[in-house]
This record gives structure tokens, sequence and C-alpha cells, in this order.
């Protein structure tokens, strides 16, 4: 008797064992991830790999193939590369990672006020940060920026991949302040990005070795990256270039804050096109939007340079959800 309970033990332990090895179940609780490897070697050798492969190298060389002078075609109103913000082609965890991006759309967006594909999504950074006009959403280009992404994301198998966000910051009670972040991009943006903003061209006039942070071959002041809390998340994480990591950033927030503040400072700075019309609700808009009319009684400034935790804190007590 005592024998047969443990053989049919052993088989039911057996069988348990086979049935959570085949499905895979994974009993200990999820990891959170925020590196995942992306091997270009695992691009495959076909049709769909080549459109793959054109994509990355768009990502990589935007201003060559679609730039003002492009070689192959003529879109961007300035010689960024995507890769300039979207790092390493959009595969760098907290660097405006677009892993997870193919996945996500189509989506609704406040600022457009509707559901926007990501053929769409990628004009929008074609005409904001790129000041360039759209890629018909049939081109050749379209179809490879698509394949690419579409590409990454199915290399990431990670859904608990969180690299993909924007890293978190804390916010001080007071407004970010552009005096003060004057004096922190000479000690440790100027040697790159330039006294005047404009960055380095490379001798040969095609691209930047260092990009511009503003006058006008700058980002548009409609993109994302002249939001303060936006850019202080990103630069947090990814400058002083090749120094700072997003687990060893150089920063502290407040600093990062204080820089974006004074990169991002209309007063003293000139960018392209600055006419935007976005967020046609107001209650949809992000709070670091500069522009009103806003759903809440906060200033231009205010909601420009903080202090941001009023206005969150008025939001959440009006039934709002504060985007930033
Ligand atoms: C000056 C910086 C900058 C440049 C250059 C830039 N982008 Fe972006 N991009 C952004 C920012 C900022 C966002 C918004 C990120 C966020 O909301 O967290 C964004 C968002 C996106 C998204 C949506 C991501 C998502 O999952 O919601 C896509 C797709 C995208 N960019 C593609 C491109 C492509 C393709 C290029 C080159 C043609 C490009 N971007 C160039 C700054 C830039
Ligand atoms: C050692 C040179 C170097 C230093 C120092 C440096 N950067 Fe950069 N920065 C770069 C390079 C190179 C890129 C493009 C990154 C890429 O293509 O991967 C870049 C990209 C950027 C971008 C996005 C692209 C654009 O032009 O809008 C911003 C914003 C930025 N840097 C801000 C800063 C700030 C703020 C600091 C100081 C805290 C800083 N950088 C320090 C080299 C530098």
């Amino acid at each position: 008797m005592k024998k047969k309970i443990i053989l049919l033990s052993i088989i039911i332990g057996f069988v348990v064992f086979i049935f959570i090895y085949l499905n895979r179940i994974d009993l200990a609780p999820k990891k959170e991830v925020y590196e995942t490897t992306i091997d270009t070697l695992n691009i495959p050798n076909d049709k769909f790999g080549e459109k793959v492969k054109y994509g990355r190298d768009l990502m990589l060389n935007t201003a060559i193939l679609i730039g003002p002078n492009g070689t192959n075609g003529q879109y961007l109103g300035n010689k960024m590369n995507c890769t300039n913000c979207h790092q390493n082609a959009g595969t760098k965890p907290f660097s405006f990672n677009l892993i997870n991006s193919h996945k996500e759309y189509p989506q609704y967006r406040g600022r457009e006020g509707k559901v926007l594909s990501l053929a769409e999504r990628v004009n929008n950074c074609i005409m904001r940060p790129h000041n360039g006009k759209p890629l018909p959403l049939d081109s050749k280009e379209m179809l490879a920026f698509l394949s690419y992404l579409k590409w990454i994301s199915d290399q990431s198998k990670n859904d608990t991949f969180l690299g993909h966000e924007n890293l978190k910051i804390e916010f001080p009670n007071r407004a970010a302040n552009p005096d003060k972040g004057k004096v922190l991009y000479a000690k440790h943006c100027i040697s790159c990005h330039s006294e005047n903003g404009e960055g380095l061209m490379k001798p040969d006039s095609t691209t930047y070795v260092y990009p511009p942070l503003w006058g006008k071959y700058g980002y548009q002041p409609g993109s994302s990256m002249h939001r303060i809390i936006k850019q202080a998340q990103w630069i947090k994480a990814n400058m002083p270039y090749n120094i700072a990591k997003w687990n060893k950033p150089v920063l502290t927030d407040e600093e990062a804050l204080d820089i974006a503040a004074f990169v991002n400072n209309d007063e003293i700075h000139e960018r392209p096109n600055p006419i935007t019309f976005d967020y046609p609700y107001p209650q949809e808009k992000a709070i670091d939007y500069d522009k009103g009319p806003f759903a809440d009684t906060f200033t231009e400034a205010q909601h420009k340079y903080g202090p941001y935790e009023p206005i969150i804190n008025y939001w959440k007590s009006n039934g709002m959800k504060p985007i930033y």
C-alpha cells in the first residue's frame, strides 16, 4: 500500500513537472527587466529583412538618406538623425526607446485628439523634431521604418521590459531655473553642444557629430523634447553623452530640470516654426506643455517651469489624470 502511494506521488509529481515545463509556467514573481539585447545578426535574409535593414539605416543615417540634401528623398528640415534622441536606433533603455511602439499603436493621442497609426506617429517626429514634411504613407521609407519597428518589437519577447518608459524623476517644490541651468550647461554640455547650442557639424556637412539643442536647425517647440519634464527625464538618463547611464546618472533631478529649462527657454533661444496647434482638449494636455488654454488655473510659466506638484494635485483632486 505504502509503495503504491509513493509510486503514485512520483508519477503525479512527474506529470506536474512536465506540465509546468511544457507550459513554461513562471512560478517566480516576474522580474523587472530594464535592458534588452537586440542582435542585428538576427535580421532575416529575406524581403522583410531587407526592409528592416533599410529602416535601421534610416534611424541611424536619417539626414544622409532623407535630410535636406538626402540621397533617397528630401523630407527633413534639419540634419539630425532619429538616433540622436532614440539612441542606438531606438533600442537603448530610457532613451525614448521604441521597442514597444509597434505593439502600442494605433493609439489615442491627446496632442492630436484622435487615434494615430504608427506611420502617422513617425511622421510627427519627421515634422516636429526634424522640422520636415511627412513621408508618404506608402513610401519605401515609411514601410522600412515600420518594418524595423515591427522587427525590434518581435525581438524583445520580454513583456516586463521597462526600459521603454521614461526615467522617473522627483519634482522639487520650486520652479526649474534657467539661470542655474545656464551654469550647469557650461559645466556639463557646452563642450559638445557649443555655447550657442548649434552643436558640431561633420566636416562634410552631411550631419552632426554633436546635434544642435536650439537655433533654427534644432527641434521645433511643438516637439516633446521641448517639454521640460520630458527632456529632463531623457537627459538625466543619457547626458553627458557616454558618461551618464539611466542607472548611473551624472545629473540630479533638479539639475536635469534646470538644464532643460535653460535649453528650452524660448526668450533666449530661437527655434524653427514656433506656431503649433496642439491638444484640442485642454483636459488632455500634458502638464508641462507651455501653451494655454489649460484645464486649470495655473499660468503658462508654471506649466512650463513648475513647480509641478500643485498642478498635479489640482488635476487629481478634480478627477483628471495629469499627463507628463
Ligand atoms: C529631438 C529628438 C527626437 C528626434 C530627432 C526624433 N524623435 Fe521620435 N520622439 C521624440 C520624443 C520626445 C518622443 C516622445 C517620447 C515620449 O512621449 O515619451 C518621440 C516619439 C516617437 C515615436 C512614438 C513612440 C511611442 O512608443 O509612443 C516614434 C515611433 C518616433 N518618435 C519615431 C521617430 C523617428 C522614426 C525619428 C526619425 C525620423 C524620430 N522619432 C526622431 C523625440 C525625437
Ligand atoms: C561628449 C559630448 C556630449 C556632451 C558633453 C553632451 N552631449 Fe548631448 N549629445 C551628444 C551626442 C553625440 C548626441 C547624439 C546621441 C546619439 O546620436 O546617440 C547628443 C544628443 C543630445 C540631445 C538630443 C538631440 C538634440 O540635439 O536635441 C540632447 C537634448 C542633449 N544631447 C542634451 C545634452 C545636455 C543637456 C548635456 C549636458 C548635461 C549634453 N547633452 C552633454 C554629445 C554630448
